[in-house]
């Protein structure tokens, strides 16, 4: 695993983005598995910029999104659908319909899970994008998830929850479950980047390089690929022990 801490939360984007940048430049036909959140903004903004500014194109990727709530309409602004349209699709020459990702509307959840695990792997995603949650989560898979795990309907922790309602309008509720890729569906990437920025992800952080491998700790599988890049802003390296690379 390479650790990298960058000099800024904005230079550890500029970091990520060089390794989409990368991949999606040397792959005839790049998969590349994208990631929401907050952080991820900031990556999305650098790729747009890099589209407008330097040329970069994203016509040829396919894309695969980790993980969508179930019980918003797709056009809710907070469906992660809807938000990688609105910062990344509309600005890129990336087509709409290579932007794939479960259906949380469909009638039978369990057959869409299957369905989408099955793309997904048949895809395989050369390139995830990862953040990670204050209690350790990756994609949604909340602390307890097992390691082997593949795409299914979860419950989100209240602590996932509390910390996602910034990203909803004031007296929205956070839906309470979500689909998203397991644990297992993830460690078949062919490379991992995973980006954590701020001093509220030091723990989590520390957690999922430098302590033990435990489904407590979902984001700790990483530690069990063999291609894995974890780009960190000063604040989110805080707790960590071990020696880094520089960027
Ligand atoms: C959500 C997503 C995760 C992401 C996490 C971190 O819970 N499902 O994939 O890693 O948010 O979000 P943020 O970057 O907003 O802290």
């Amino acid at each position: 695993m390479r650790v990298v801490v960058a000099a800024s939360a904005r230079s550890a984007a500029r970091v990520a983005a060089d390794l989409v940048e990368e991949f999606i430049t040397a792959s005839p036909s790049p998969a590349l598995g994208l990631a929401t959140g907050e952080t991820m903004e900031a990556v999305f903004a650098e790729l747009v910029r890099r589209h407008r500014d330097e040329g970069l194109s994203l016509a040829g990727v396919e894309a695969y999104l980790l993980d969508e709530y179930v019980g918003l309409a797709p056009c809710d602004p907070g469906a992660y659908r809807s938000v990688v349209h609105r910062l990344l699709v509309r600005h890129v020459d990336l087509r709409a319909d290579a932007v794939h990702g479960p259906d949380p509307a469909a009638a039978d959840l369990a057959a869409e899970c299957a369905r989408y695990e099955q793309q997904v792997r048949v895809a395989e995603v050369g390139l995830q994008l990862l953040g990670i949650g204050s209690n350790g989560h990756i994609a949604f898979n909340e602390p307890g998830s097992p390691l082997d795990s593949t795409t299914r309907v979860v419950v989100l922790s209240d602590q996932t929850r509390t910390d996602n309602a910034r990203c909803f309008p004031a007296g929205q509720a956070v839906p309470t479950r979500a689909i998203t890729q397991g644990i297992g569906t993830i460690g078949a990437a062919g490379r991992l980047v995973l980006l954590a920025c701020g001093r509220h992800k030091a723990a989590s952080v520390a957690r999922a390089v430098e302590g033990p491998v435990t489904c407590d700790v979902p984001a700790s599988a990483i530690q069990l690929h063999p291609s894995v890049t974890v780009v960190l802003d000063p604040a989110a390296s805080s707790r960590l022990t071990k020696r880094v690379a520089d960027p």
